[in-house]
């Protein structure tokens, strides 16, 4: 018999990737874990199904006549979920003084409210959704500070980084003869693609990964390298790392998760196949280590591991979040929703792949007066740069028009 405390999760974006995956680490453990709350956009079938499963005490949809559906679904069920809709009940979910746990697993800029509710009100916090910290890195941080919050990446990147670094890492990397953070890019579908290849490639093509299983969002992200021009910025906040500190190491296996370089001239790194429920099992269980229903590693199948420099000028959304985390302020709060209204535009066949960096170039070329010091200034950038991104997509599609 276990006698670890249970700890009440809310996993917000529960029928996503992560979603789906956090669910199948908790359900090996029902000793440790009881599903508080599960949040979806417009999933309501799926939520239904996770519902039935877990049994949570909330259950939350955007809409209120989806929420009224799946309430009414429910019913006959006599599964005593109450659902609940709307953005405010996201980040009740998140910071109810029952919950020990959030997974934050929202795509997008949506994901910051309910992100940052949890941080103030002193969770374990389990952050995969990387747009958060991208947006309100210092909001964010002073939040944890705060309030005495555990935040632990799940990006399968920055928890193997997490792993490789001495348990106190805050203060600077220098502080703890760290030289350096290896950031490692399976480098995405289109490694090594010629340029006019590239810019033909359909959102089934930017979404087919060759080792990860993902959102569409982050499959295209992943594809262009915005997302470990994210992951960049995300890193800064996350170890007190300065741009520069941190280097992308294309390494196609995707086998190696991330390293940290000592001043010593030891790297260490952290290993394993790639499945996300590794990081989630990490976060749900840290200090601890438990079964993530993941399969041993084995190296005499990985037989080699290669590396290589990125390649930017194929790729130049890692350069463009390199420029926005150095300029600061609210700066990367642009780039990401630039990159989001970009992508969402690839998605539907309203942009090209190649054009998705040029959005996002054009919108940070536009100067913008604002800050990122609060809440309120973050959301205004953010809205600003869909403005001006929304634009831009328009003026294309004008352009592509046959008449
Ligand atoms: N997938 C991975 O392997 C991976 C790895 C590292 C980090 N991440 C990060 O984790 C986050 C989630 O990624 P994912 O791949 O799991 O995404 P996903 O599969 O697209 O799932 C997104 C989840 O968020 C919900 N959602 C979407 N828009 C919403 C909105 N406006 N309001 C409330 N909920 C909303 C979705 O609900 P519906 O189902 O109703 O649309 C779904 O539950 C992203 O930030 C991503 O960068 C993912």
């Amino acid at each position: 018999m276990s006698t670890v405390p249970v700890q009440q999760v809310t996993v917000l974006g529960a029928t996503g990737s992560i979603g789906t995956s956090t669910l199948d680490v908790i359900a090996r453990h029902p000793d440790r874990y009881r599903v508080y709350a599960l949040t979806a956009h417009t999933s309501k079938e799926a939520l239904l199904a996770q519902c039935r499963e877990h049994r949570p005490r909330f259950a939350v949809l955007d809409d209120a006549n989806d929420a009224e559906w799946l309430q009414q679904a429910l019913a006959p069920t006599g599964i005593d979920t109450k659902v609940l809709s709307g953005p405010e009940a996201l980040c009740d979910v998140a910071s109810a003084p029952e919950v020990d746990t959030v997974m934050a697993a929202i795509v997008g800029a949506a994901g910051l409210l309910p992100a940052l509710a949890a941080a103030e009100a002193g969770k374990r916090v389990l952050l995969a959704n990387k747009e958060a910290l991208v947006m309100s890195g210092a909001l964010f941080m002073e939040a944890v500070e705060r309030s005495g919050a555990i935040l632990l990446p799940i990006d399968s990147e920055h928890n193997a980084i997490y792993q490789c670094l001495p348990s106190e890492h805050r203060g600077g990397l220098a502080k703890h003869g760290v030289r350096q953070l290896l950031l490692t890019a399976s480098g995405g579908p289109f490694r090594g693609w010629a340029a006019a290849d590239i810019a033909k490639v359909t959102p089934e093509q930017a979404c087919a990964h060759p080792n990860w299983s993902m959102g569409r969002k982050i499959s295209v992200d992943s594809a262009t390298l915005m997302n470990k021009g994210l992951e960049l910025i995300e890193a800064c906040w996350l170890f007190d790392a300065a741009p520069e500190q941190v280097q992308v190491v294309v390494h196609p296996q995707s086998v190696i998760h991330s390293m940290a370089a000592y001043d010593d001239g030891s790297v260490i790194a952290q290993l394993g196949n790639p499945d996300m429920r590794t990081p989630i099992a990490y976060g749900l269980a840290w200090p601890e280590r438990i079964d993530a229903g993941v399969e041993a590693l084995d190296l005499f199948q990985v037989a080699r591991l290669d590396f290589e420099a990125p390649d930017e000028a194929l790729f130049p959304c890692l350069r463009l979040a390199r420029e926005a985390i150095q300029k600061g302020g609210a700066a990367p709060a642009i780039l990401n929703a630039a990159n989001e209204v970009a992508v969402d535009a690839f998605l539907t066949e309203t942009i090209g792949f190649s054009e998705i960096a040029e959005v996002v170039a054009a919108v940070m070329a536009q100067p913008y007066q604002g800050d990122a010091a609060s809440l309120e200034q973050v959301l205004n950038a953010d809205r600003w740069a869909r403005e001006q991104a929304e634009i831009i997509v328009r003026q294309r599609m004008a352009e592509h028009s046959p008449l």
